[in-house]
């Protein structure tokens, strides 16, 4: 049986995925307004994604026989400066999400909750990737400066990026 402390964070897990999901929903819709298409196609791409992962969750205590409980969803920013503010922000988003996973899985072996643990192994393996590639994207942001037709190209690449759906069950 899930103790009632790792049914709790796991809830609150779930919201702050669907709250990633909507963050990257709102930096789409400012790059969209940048007229950078591509930019707001990888963050919709990344917004679908963390969907998943809010579902890769909530199925788990499904599984489990835990009731889940949906909480509201805080407002997001909606507005930055520039693609390089929205990409340092999602970074650092990501690095709070990776310390709320890593707390989790102490909290799940504490209670000896095992197949939690295990279920948490994929969120571990997962953030080294959602921290590398906003990271490596900034990188090149800084890189690109104000050259124009650098970032024109930027744009391109990460408009060829394409949604996977993640195995939710
Ligand atoms: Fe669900 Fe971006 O971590």
């Amino acid at each position: 049986m899930m103790s009632k402390k790792v049914e709790k964070a796991l809830n609150a897990q779930i919201n702050a995925e669907f709250w990633s999901a909507y963050l990257y929903l709102a930096m789409a819709a400012d790059s969209q307004s940048k007229s950078l298409p591509g930019i707001a196609n990888w963050f919709y791409v990344q917004y679908k994604e963390e969907l998943d992962h809010g579902m890769k969750i909530f199925n788990f205590l499904v599984k489990r026989g835990v009731k889940v409980e949906l909480m509201p969803i805080d407002k997001v920013p909606t507005k930055w400066k520039s693609v390089l503010d929205a990409f340092k922000d999602a970074l650092k988003h990501e690095k709070e999400v990776t310390a709320m996973i890593d707390n989790l899985f102490t909290l799940a072996g504490t209670e000896k909750d095992y197949a939690t643990q295990s279920m948490l192994q994929w969120f571990i393996d997962e953030q080294v990737e959602e921290e590398e590639t906003p990271q490596s994207i900034i990188d090149t942001l800084i890189r690109i400066g104000d050259n124009g037709s650098a970032l024109y190209m930027l744009d391109k690449e990460l408009g060829a990026r394409t949604y996977t759906p993640l195995d939710i069950d």
